[in-house]
Protein backbone atom coordinates (compact mmCIF):
# COMPACT_ATOMS: atom_id res chain seq x y z
CA UNK A 1 0.00 0.00 0.00
CA UNK A 2 0.74 3.57 -0.13
CA UNK A 3 1.52 5.82 3.36
CA UNK A 4 0.13 8.78 3.66
CA UNK A 5 1.15 11.38 5.95
CA UNK A 6 -1.46 13.64 6.56
CA UNK A 7 -5.28 12.17 6.88
CA UNK A 8 -6.70 10.99 4.31
CA UNK A 9 -9.89 10.65 2.98
CA UNK A 10 -11.61 7.24 1.81
CA UNK A 11 -12.75 6.13 -1.70
CA UNK A 12 -16.49 4.90 -1.20
CA UNK A 13 -17.82 3.42 -4.70
CA UNK A 14 -21.07 2.93 -4.63
CA UNK A 15 -22.30 0.14 -7.76
CA UNK A 16 -25.55 -1.68 -8.44
CA UNK A 17 -27.90 -2.27 -11.28
CA UNK A 18 -29.08 0.28 -13.43
CA UNK A 19 -31.90 2.40 -11.48
CA UNK A 20 -30.52 0.91 -8.37
CA UNK A 21 -30.25 4.60 -7.18
CA UNK A 22 -26.90 5.20 -7.18
CA UNK A 23 -27.00 8.71 -8.81
CA UNK A 24 -29.69 9.88 -6.32
CA UNK A 25 -27.72 8.47 -3.58
CA UNK A 26 -24.17 9.82 -3.97
CA UNK A 27 -25.07 13.18 -4.79
CA UNK A 28 -27.49 13.06 -1.39
CA UNK A 29 -24.25 11.57 0.31
CA UNK A 30 -21.94 14.16 -0.93
CA UNK A 31 -24.39 17.20 0.31
CA UNK A 32 -24.84 15.45 3.44
CA UNK A 33 -20.75 15.08 4.22
CA UNK A 34 -20.33 18.82 2.66
CA UNK A 35 -22.90 19.90 5.81
CA UNK A 36 -20.84 18.13 8.23
CA UNK A 37 -17.83 20.27 7.25
CA UNK A 38 -16.23 17.24 5.79
CA UNK A 39 -14.33 17.37 2.52
CA UNK A 40 -16.01 15.13 -0.28
CA UNK A 41 -16.79 15.34 -3.72
CA UNK A 42 -19.03 13.39 -6.26
CA UNK A 43 -17.37 11.42 -9.07
CA UNK A 44 -19.03 9.37 -11.29
CA UNK A 45 -18.12 6.27 -14.40
CA UNK A 46 -17.90 6.47 -16.92
CA UNK A 47 -16.56 10.17 -17.05
CA UNK A 48 -18.31 10.86 -20.36
CA UNK A 49 -16.35 14.29 -20.28
CA UNK A 50 -12.70 13.41 -21.97
CA UNK A 51 -12.27 12.26 -25.22
CA UNK A 52 -12.11 8.46 -24.53
CA UNK A 53 -15.58 8.95 -22.46
CA UNK A 54 -17.22 10.36 -25.39
CA UNK A 55 -16.43 7.14 -27.31
CA UNK A 56 -18.07 5.35 -24.52
CA UNK A 57 -20.93 7.51 -24.62
CA UNK A 58 -21.86 7.07 -28.16
CA UNK A 59 -21.07 3.12 -27.51
CA UNK A 60 -23.75 3.27 -25.08
CA UNK A 61 -26.55 5.32 -27.07
CA UNK A 62 -25.86 2.82 -29.37
CA UNK A 63 -24.86 5.50 -31.77
CA UNK A 64 -20.94 4.18 -32.40
CA UNK A 65 -20.69 0.26 -32.63
CA UNK A 66 -17.19 -1.34 -30.84
CA UNK A 67 -16.03 -4.79 -30.30
CA UNK A 68 -16.61 -6.30 -26.85
CA UNK A 69 -13.25 -5.89 -25.51
CA UNK A 70 -12.49 -2.60 -27.08
CA UNK A 71 -14.95 -0.98 -25.09
CA UNK A 72 -13.94 -2.76 -22.07
CA UNK A 73 -10.75 -0.91 -22.63
CA UNK A 74 -11.92 2.16 -22.96
CA UNK A 75 -14.23 2.14 -19.77
CA UNK A 76 -10.52 1.19 -18.11
CA UNK A 77 -8.41 3.68 -19.58
CA UNK A 78 -11.44 6.35 -18.87
CA UNK A 79 -10.29 5.36 -14.91
CA UNK A 80 -6.91 5.03 -15.75
CA UNK A 81 -6.68 9.09 -16.80
CA UNK A 82 -8.68 9.88 -13.59
CA UNK A 83 -6.11 7.97 -11.44
CA UNK A 84 -3.52 10.37 -10.39
CA UNK A 85 -6.27 12.91 -9.42
CA UNK A 86 -7.94 10.28 -7.27
CA UNK A 87 -5.07 9.90 -5.55
CA UNK A 88 -3.73 13.36 -5.12
CA UNK A 89 -7.47 14.14 -3.72
CA UNK A 90 -7.65 11.44 -1.43
CA UNK A 91 -4.33 12.13 -0.10
CA UNK A 92 -5.02 16.11 0.42
CA UNK A 93 -8.10 14.84 2.37
CA UNK A 94 -10.87 15.12 0.47
CA UNK A 95 -13.54 11.82 0.39
CA UNK A 96 -14.49 10.68 -2.68
CA UNK A 97 -18.33 9.30 -3.53
CA UNK A 98 -17.91 7.46 -6.93
CA UNK A 99 -20.96 6.41 -8.79
CA UNK A 100 -19.77 2.87 -10.16
CA UNK A 101 -15.84 2.04 -10.95
CA UNK A 102 -13.80 -1.02 -11.97
CA UNK A 103 -16.89 -3.09 -10.06
CA UNK A 104 -19.07 -2.14 -12.54
CA UNK A 105 -16.10 -2.65 -15.44
CA UNK A 106 -16.00 -6.42 -14.23
CA UNK A 107 -19.84 -7.35 -14.19
CA UNK A 108 -21.01 -5.83 -17.44
CA UNK A 109 -18.44 -6.97 -19.83
CA UNK A 110 -18.09 -10.51 -18.20
CA UNK A 111 -22.03 -10.82 -18.20
CA UNK A 112 -21.47 -10.39 -21.81
CA UNK A 113 -19.55 -13.41 -21.81
CA UNK A 114 -15.54 -11.92 -21.53
CA UNK A 115 -13.49 -13.71 -19.70
CA UNK A 116 -13.57 -12.79 -15.38
CA UNK A 117 -9.58 -12.68 -15.04
CA UNK A 118 -9.28 -10.99 -18.31
CA UNK A 119 -12.25 -8.75 -17.59
CA UNK A 120 -10.24 -7.78 -14.31
CA UNK A 121 -6.44 -7.51 -15.20
CA UNK A 122 -6.45 -3.80 -17.45
CA UNK A 123 -7.64 -2.42 -14.03
CA UNK A 124 -4.98 -4.30 -12.28
CA UNK A 125 -2.91 -1.14 -10.13
CA UNK A 126 -6.16 1.52 -9.80
CA UNK A 127 -6.94 2.12 -6.43
CA UNK A 128 -9.17 0.37 -4.86
CA UNK A 129 -12.32 1.49 -2.68
CA UNK A 130 -12.49 1.70 0.88
CA UNK A 131 -16.16 0.83 1.19
CA UNK A 132 -18.14 -0.63 -1.81
CA UNK A 133 -21.72 0.22 -1.01
CA UNK A 134 -23.77 -2.59 -3.13
CA UNK A 135 -27.38 -1.34 -3.61
CA UNK A 136 -29.04 -4.41 -4.28
CA UNK A 137 -32.45 -4.61 -5.77
CA UNK A 138 -34.20 -6.66 -8.26
CA UNK A 139 -33.77 -5.94 -11.98
CA UNK A 140 -37.80 -6.08 -12.49
CA UNK A 141 -37.72 -3.37 -9.31
CA UNK A 142 -35.59 -1.41 -10.72
CA UNK A 143 -36.63 -1.54 -14.16
CA UNK A 144 -40.12 -0.58 -12.77
CA UNK A 145 -38.87 2.97 -11.53
CA UNK A 146 -39.59 5.08 -14.52
CA UNK A 147 -38.44 2.53 -16.96
CA UNK A 148 -35.13 1.68 -18.74
CA UNK A 149 -33.85 4.95 -20.83
CA UNK A 150 -33.07 2.70 -23.80
CA UNK A 151 -29.40 2.92 -23.52
CA UNK A 152 -27.47 0.11 -24.72
CA UNK A 153 -27.53 -2.36 -21.31
CA UNK A 154 -30.90 -1.23 -20.09
CA UNK A 155 -32.79 -4.76 -20.37
CA UNK A 156 -33.63 -6.96 -17.77
CA UNK A 157 -32.35 -10.65 -18.82
CA UNK A 158 -28.82 -9.03 -19.23
CA UNK A 159 -28.90 -7.37 -15.69
CA UNK A 160 -29.75 -10.39 -14.46
CA UNK A 161 -26.63 -11.51 -15.68
CA UNK A 162 -25.01 -8.54 -14.36
CA UNK A 163 -25.50 -9.49 -10.51
CA UNK A 164 -24.20 -12.62 -11.16
CA UNK A 165 -21.03 -10.69 -11.32
CA UNK A 166 -21.16 -8.41 -8.88
CA UNK A 167 -21.50 -11.22 -6.60
CA UNK A 168 -18.29 -12.95 -7.56
CA UNK A 169 -16.94 -9.60 -6.55
CA UNK A 170 -17.76 -8.88 -3.13
CA UNK A 171 -15.03 -8.64 -0.65
CA UNK A 172 -14.79 -7.64 2.88
CA UNK A 173 -14.86 -4.23 1.32
CA UNK A 174 -18.72 -4.37 0.27
CA UNK A 175 -21.43 -3.94 2.35
CA UNK A 176 -24.97 -4.65 1.06
CA UNK A 177 -27.67 -2.07 1.25
CA UNK A 178 -31.37 -2.85 0.93
CA UNK A 179 -32.15 -0.89 -2.21
CA UNK A 180 -35.68 -1.42 -2.55
CA UNK A 181 -36.38 0.60 0.53
CA UNK A 182 -37.74 4.68 0.28
CA UNK A 183 -34.82 6.76 -0.56
CA UNK A 184 -34.68 8.32 3.05
CA UNK A 185 -34.29 5.01 4.68
CA UNK A 186 -31.55 3.66 2.05
CA UNK A 187 -29.57 7.43 2.14
CA UNK A 188 -30.09 6.58 6.19
CA UNK A 189 -27.50 3.30 5.82
CA UNK A 190 -24.99 4.85 3.57
CA UNK A 191 -24.67 7.73 5.63
CA UNK A 192 -23.83 5.20 8.84
CA UNK A 193 -21.67 3.16 6.81
CA UNK A 194 -19.52 6.29 4.93
CA UNK A 195 -19.03 8.04 8.29
CA UNK A 196 -17.45 4.50 9.68
CA UNK A 197 -15.15 4.29 6.62
CA UNK A 198 -14.34 7.93 6.70
CA UNK A 199 -12.98 7.92 10.19
CA UNK A 200 -10.90 4.63 9.80
CA UNK A 201 -9.51 6.36 6.76
CA UNK A 202 -8.56 9.17 8.58
CA UNK A 203 -6.83 7.46 11.66
CA UNK A 204 -3.96 6.59 8.15
CA UNK A 205 -5.50 3.47 6.72
CA UNK A 206 -3.28 3.02 3.68
CA UNK A 207 -4.75 3.39 0.22
CA UNK A 208 -5.68 -0.48 -1.48
CA UNK A 209 -5.10 -1.17 -4.87
CA UNK A 210 -6.88 -3.48 -7.37
CA UNK A 211 -7.52 -6.02 -6.53
CA UNK A 212 -7.04 -7.02 -3.36
P1 LIG B 1 -29.03 4.82 -10.94
O1 LIG B 1 -28.05 5.93 -10.90
O2 LIG B 1 -28.61 3.64 -10.08
O3 LIG B 1 -29.41 4.38 -12.31
P2 LIG B 1 -30.98 6.81 -10.00
O4 LIG B 1 -30.46 7.41 -8.76
O5 LIG B 1 -30.84 7.58 -11.26
O6 LIG B 1 -30.38 5.32 -10.21
O7 LIG B 1 -32.51 6.45 -9.74
C1 LIG B 1 -33.34 5.90 -10.76
C2 LIG B 1 -34.78 6.31 -10.54
O8 LIG B 1 -35.31 5.66 -9.38
C3 LIG B 1 -34.96 7.81 -10.29
O9 LIG B 1 -36.18 8.19 -10.90
C4 LIG B 1 -35.04 7.90 -8.77
O10 LIG B 1 -35.78 9.02 -8.34
C5 LIG B 1 -35.74 6.61 -8.40
N1 LIG B 1 -35.33 6.08 -7.08
C6 LIG B 1 -34.08 6.09 -6.56
N2 LIG B 1 -34.06 5.50 -5.36
C7 LIG B 1 -35.32 5.09 -5.09
C8 LIG B 1 -35.95 4.40 -3.97
N3 LIG B 1 -35.25 4.02 -2.90
N4 LIG B 1 -37.26 4.15 -4.07
C9 LIG B 1 -37.96 4.51 -5.16
N5 LIG B 1 -37.46 5.18 -6.23
C10 LIG B 1 -36.15 5.46 -6.20
P1 LIG C 1 -24.17 5.21 -15.98
O1 LIG C 1 -23.87 6.45 -16.76
O2 LIG C 1 -23.79 5.16 -14.55
O3 LIG C 1 -25.71 4.84 -16.16
P2 LIG C 1 -26.93 4.73 -15.12
O4 LIG C 1 -26.98 6.00 -14.30
O5 LIG C 1 -28.12 4.57 -16.02
O6 LIG C 1 -26.73 3.53 -14.25
O7 LIG C 1 -23.45 3.99 -16.70
C1 LIG C 1 -23.70 3.72 -18.04
C2 LIG C 1 -23.56 2.25 -18.33
O8 LIG C 1 -22.19 1.87 -18.44
C3 LIG C 1 -24.19 1.33 -17.30
O9 LIG C 1 -25.10 0.47 -17.99
C4 LIG C 1 -23.02 0.50 -16.79
C5 LIG C 1 -22.00 0.58 -17.89
N1 LIG C 1 -20.58 0.47 -17.46
C6 LIG C 1 -19.78 -0.53 -18.05
O10 LIG C 1 -20.25 -1.35 -18.85
N2 LIG C 1 -18.46 -0.59 -17.72
C7 LIG C 1 -17.89 0.29 -16.85
O11 LIG C 1 -16.66 0.23 -16.58
C8 LIG C 1 -18.72 1.30 -16.25
C9 LIG C 1 -18.13 2.30 -15.30
C10 LIG C 1 -20.07 1.35 -16.60
MG1 LIG D 1 -26.98 6.76 -12.49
Amino acid sequence: GLSCAEKRGALIVLEGLDRSGKSSQCASLVSFLNKQGISAEAWRFPDRSTAIGSMISSYLSSSADLDDCTVHLLFSANRWEKRSVMEAKLKEGTTLVVDRYSYSGVAFSAAKGLDLNWCKAPDQGLLAADLVLYLNIPPEVAAARGGYGGERYEKMDFQLEVAKYYKKLQDSTWQTIDATKSIEEVQEDIKNASLRIIAECSEGQELLRLWG
